[in-house]
């Protein structure tokens, strides 16, 4: 008889043995569905209705014992991005131990793929991936709704990240419910541009623009995903974020026209930009448009991904 790989007392004791080991946490990048921008707040947030998605472009932490809080970095922004008190990877390890009274001790490489400034929301995945590590590394025991609380006071859509999948975002992003899509697969391809936006600088753009909103409600879009034919998905694709992106970089619109050149069902720009997300037929179409908008060189880079996936997890 071959032996059980953990006897049942070490079963139980497992999550308390890894998290004296590395703990390592894949988070995903998200893309707006639809993107409906309200009034502005007392707080200088706006209201929004939005549907997140979570999509198959990973950054990957790795939390380690250790007497400071030390972050390194690999990949994606290594250079560009600062690794001190203002990273929000940083500030959402002091959140977590400020909640539970654990000292706020560990050791964190960040290896991103997720390109920086693009409208992904990679800062905010790295911030929910921090929040997931350390709650195991430090065998906080918290929820994944006491987590996704922490992550509000981080920034608007980190509660997305902790929850992955396709959801709904009210407020200023920062409640979100799971939308249940039965199962199906969605085909993206997104052109990263050059250069970064800064959202808030995106947001002050469409205040300056007359704050005017295209995007109704989101029961079209609802609709749509679960018909699940991307045809019908095409035509609710929706982010009132778009024309404020486009007025700041107008050259994103020769990108926006390369990608229903090369077939795309339809094209929009992620979030506050300026990556912009186009709807394939399926991952053989994907990865045509891809190779297509490769020829054209009209960007940084292209990638295909697929959606939804899962959040931040340990793995
Ligand atoms: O919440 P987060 O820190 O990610 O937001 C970044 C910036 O985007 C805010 O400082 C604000 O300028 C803008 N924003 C907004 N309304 C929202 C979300 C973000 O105006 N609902």
């Amino acid at each position: 008889m071959t032996e059980p790989l953990f006897s049942e007392d070490e079963e139980f004791d497992r999550p308390r043995l890894a998290a004296h080991g590395p703990v390592r946490v894949r988070v995903p990048a998200k893309i707006n569905l639809h993107l409906h921008v309200g009034p502005t707040r007392p707080d200088g947030y706006h209201e929004l209705t939005t549907v997140y998605h979570a999509i198959g472009l990973y950054d990957e932490i790795t939390a380690r014992r250790g007497d400071t809080l030390t972050l390194t970095m690999e990949g994606e922004g290594t250079g560009e991005l600062s690794l001190g008190e203002d990273n929000l990877v940083v500030r959402a390890v002091r959140a977590l131990a400020a909640e539970t009274g654990h000292d706020p001790h560990a050791r964190l490489h960040l290896k991103k793929q997720i390109p920086i400034a693009a409208g992904l929301a990679g800062g905010s995945a790295d911030a929910a991936a921090a929040l997931v590590a350390c709650d195991q590394l430090w065998g906080t025991g918290m929820s994944r709704d006491d987590l996704a609380v922490v992550a509000a006071t981080l920034g608007s859509d980190i509660p997305f990240l902790v929850l992955g999948g396709t959801a709904l975002g009210t407020g200023r992003g920062e409640l979100v419910s799971p939308i249940l899509t039965g199962g199906h697969t969605w085909h993206w391809v997104l052109a990263v541009a050059e250069e970064g936006l800064s959202t808030p600088v995106v947001y002050r753009a469409f205040d300056e623009l007359g704050g005017r909103t295209n995007a109704g409600p989101p029961d079209g879009l609802m609709a749509a995903l679960r018909q699940r034919d991307p045809e019908v998905l095409a035509g609710e694709l929706a982010n009132d974020l778009q024309a404020a992106a486009l007025h700041l970089r107008p050259e994103l619109q020769q990108v926006l026209d390369a990608g229903i050149e090369a077939g795309a069902l339809a094209g929009l720009i992620s979030g506050s930009g300026p990556t912009c997300v186009f709807l394939a037929e399926d991952g053989r179409h994907a990865a045509l448009i891809a190779a297509d908008l490769e020829e054209r060189r009209c960007c940084r880079a292209v990638r295909t991904a697929v959606g939804p996936v899962p959040g931040a997890r340990v793995l």
